[in-house]
């Protein structure tokens, strides 16, 4: 019999399930017709309850809940004026950028309110036809902007409406690291073999090559991923956009597209069929699915901060590294 390595056979005693922070980044909120101008809901994510709102101009906002004046949660009872958020208790207005821009009874605005914004709120762009925040926990401008994605974004060539929300009881960088752990798409999924992957990494960036071209992947950082799936020369578009509920809960978003191909056309069935494939739903085949398969080990797994590797695990530990990034300030508690 070996030696006791009790540091080694205890350790999961001591383990978290999510250790992380919300991480930085561009956050799906919402699809953009669910919000008219004037018009204003409480939304909950990064572990905090927000207002967002559009101006009459229709420009997105997303603020902190609690008036810098009183601390009135202004999603309740507040409203939509003008391009303005208006607090319900005294009626002092904030623009998108949380500037305080009008106190119906001042003579002589508080001094404070003409040096810089008072209200937290978040960069907001409308983009692909979805509301996007930019999230820092220290409220940092954004550091890169979303991608053009024609998929999306070219309106005559691209086609598919077919898209889906899950809710995964877990983080979003365990969820994202599923990427770059190609030997589970085998042991979870069925996957005929393990496919050789390739990460590269710049900035914010990460590309992923899985089975030689099969599916060639870009995230931008944690909250945008465009994944395009080629098979005899067609390729279909994964594009997912998960946003953090809470540091536990991660609302996971996809949109499924292809180029317009006509009716009947044999381009058009190997679309469909890789769509299929994609969320696992293809007949005859062995792969299953994420949401009936990675939701198990997600919603109930601990984070292992030294986890034991073999040779033939993807490259689990750049990832993380890679990650990090989007956790500025913040030291993981030392283990052990
Ligand atoms: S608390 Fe919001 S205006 Fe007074
Ligand atoms: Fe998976």
């Amino acid at each position: 019999m070996g030696a006791i390595d009790l540091k080694q056979l205890l350790e999961s005693q001591t383990l978290e399930r999510c250790p992380f922070p919300i991480p930085v980044g561009w956050f799906f909120i919402d699809y953009a017709d669910t919000l008219k101008p004037g018009e204003m809901r409480n939304v909950f994510v990064f572990d905090q309850e927000w207002v967002l709102f559009r101006t009459e101009s229709g420009k997105p906002g997303m603020a902190d809940p609690y008036c810098p004046h009183l601390g009135a949660h202004m999603g309740h009872g507040g409203k939509v004026c003008g391009e303005h958020l208006r607090c319900p208790f005294h009626h002092w207005e904030y623009d998108t950028a949380g500037w305080c821009r009008h106190i119906p009874y001042a003579k002589l605005m508080p001094p404070q309110t003409k040096k810089g914004p008072i209200l937290r709120t978040l960069p907001m762009v409308e983009k692909y036809g979805m509301l996007w925040a930019w999230y820092h926990p220290q409220c940092e401008p954004p550091s890169f902007e979303l991608p053009y994605i024609p998929e999306m974004e070219d309106p005559t060539g691209y086609a598919g409406t077919r898209r889906g929300t899950w809710t995964a009881h877990t983080c979003i960088q365990e969820i994202a690291e599923n990427g770059v752990d190609t030997a589970h798409l085998k042991f979870l999924h069925g996957a005929p073999a393990i496919p050789p992957v390739e990460a590269t990494y710049e900035g914010p960036i990460m590309k992923l090559d899985i089975g030689r071209g099969y599916i060639v992947g870009t995230a931008y950082g944690p909250g945008l991923n465009v994944m395009r799936f080629t098979q005899q020369g067609v390729t279909a578009t994964m594009i997912s956009y998960s946003v953090p509920i809470t540091r536990e809960k991660t609302q996971m978003n996809m949109s499924f597209r292809h180029v317009d191909y006509p009716e009947g056309s044999k381009e058009l069935a190997i679309s469909k069929k890789l769509i299929d494939h994609m969320i696992g739903a293809a007949e005859g085949e062995e792969s299953a699915g994420f949401e009936s398969v990675d939701f198990i080990v997600w919603n109930h797994k601990k984070y292992r901060p030294n986890p034991l590797l073999c040779d033939g695990d993807g490259p689990v530990l750049q990832f993380r590294k890679w990650f990090k990034q989007f956790y500025p300030g913040f030291e993981p508690a030392a283990q052990g």
